[in-house]
């Protein structure tokens, strides 16, 4: 995955309040995604052909956002090689690695020592969305919140963390992965914290923000404030919802200020070779050196780097791995095919199907 020069318009740049810091949580281990996060960490997955952690740097270099650290862990050399120092993407870039990954608190907690004393904000990495982050931040220090968090509204908050709020904006619980949810209002996975907050997160040990210190918080009377927004918003922690929100970027149905190109029915890089024939819809993206055969169809999908679709073969929301190849006339629907993997001519792997090398 080369380095992409000017990933930021510099129109998108001008109206920023300069200078604040970010923390981006990138330590997870992408386990619901594997295999395709065998090799590459879930916040480096190509998201219409840019890492996803390079949209949402994007999105907080046209915050205002200048200086990000990434608080690593699993394969965290990755992130590294890719992104270097960041001044290809307009911001400077820090890396705290843990050891052995220290929960989302304890991620924060170890970040801090890069950042100065104002307040920070902090993402999950792998969220894509179109939220106001400017209104957020606005929001926190109007009201002196000690945090602000993003909330939108889902259809089932389960997986999630469910966070109803009162009439004043005010945060009244926090219920992490609630079997039952109380509200259908989540967390949106994007914090504005006082560095007071960050402080007091205990040092050394592993510490869910989400369980641990946002109850504390609450228990302890401080202003926790809710930023409800109804932008677009998807975890691409499942294998649907990267192949989904990797169209949503394609087609341009969320803000992204990185994605190389302009909004279309496909997006194709350099270098890859689609027979005049061939149809590609509903947002897929077509990674660097792949090739596409004759009247193959291509669905709402992604084509890792170097992927090759043979003639007359159908693939329909599906994530087809680096190198892999898709036989002639095969039918993939909703199907993952690891880097490598050679599906046979004429196959028709069950849909929703993850494919193994064995
Ligand atoms: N550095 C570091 N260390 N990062 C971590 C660690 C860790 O130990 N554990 C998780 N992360 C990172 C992941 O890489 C990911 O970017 C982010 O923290 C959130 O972790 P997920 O594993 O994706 O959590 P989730 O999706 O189940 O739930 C979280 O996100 C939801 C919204 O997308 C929670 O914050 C929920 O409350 C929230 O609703
Ligand atoms: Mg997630």
């Amino acid at each position: 995955m080369g380095r992409m020069a000017s990933v930021v318009p510099t129109e998108a740049l001008i109206y920023a309040p300069a200078g604040m810091e970010a923390i981006l949580l990138v330590g997870g281990l992408g386990t619901r995604l594997r295999p395709l996060t065998d090799e590459v960490p879930k916040p480096m997955l190509p998201v219409a052909g840019v890492p996803l952690v390079v949209h949402q740097i994007a999105r907080a270099r046209a915050a205002g956002v200048d200086h990000v650290v990434l608080a690593t862990s699993y394969r965290a050399q990755v992130f590294a090689d890719a992104l270097g120092d960041g001044s290809w993407l307009g911001v400077s870039i820090d890396y705290a690695v843990e050891e052995e990954p220290l929960g989302t608190g304890g991620a924060i907690r170890n970040a801090a020592r890069y950042l100065g004393d104002d307040p920070v904000l902090v993402f999950n990495g792998d969220v894509i969305d179109g939220h106001d982050i400017a209104a957020q931040v606005g929001l926190h220090i109007d009201r002196h919140a000690d945090a602000t968090l993003y909330l939108t509204t889902v259809d089932d908050a389960r997986p999630y963390g469910c966070v109803p709020t009162d009439g004043t904006g005010r945060v009244t619980a926090f219920h992490e992965k609630m079997p039952e949810p109380v509200s259908d209002q989540v967390n949106a996975g994007c914090y504005v914290l006082q560095r007071a907050v960050i402080d007091g997160i205990p040092a050394g040990r592993a510490v869910s923000v989400e369980r641990e210190t946002f109850p504390g918080l609450l228990a302890d009377g401080r202003l926790v404030l809710g930023a409800v927004d109804a932008a677009y918003w998807r975890d691409l922690g499942t294998p649907e919802a990267y192949v989904q929100g990797c169209a949503d970027v394609v087609l341009g149905l969320v803000d992204a200020p990185a994605r190389p190109g302009p909004a279309a029915q496909s997006l194709v890089l350099a270098g890859a070779e689609v027979s005049p024939s061939a149809v590609l819809c509903g947002g897929t993206s077509v990674g660097a050196g792949c090739v596409i055969g004759d009247r193959a169809r291509v669905d709402g999908s992604v084509l890792f780097d170097g992927a090759t679709v043979e003639s007359d073969a159908v693939v329909r929301a599906s994530a087809v791995g680096q190198k892999a190849r898709v036989g002639a006339r095969a039918v993939l629907d909703s199907v993952i095919v690891p880097d490598g993997m050679d599906v046979p001519a004429d196959a028709r792997p069950s849909v929703g199907s993850r494919l193994t090398a064995r």
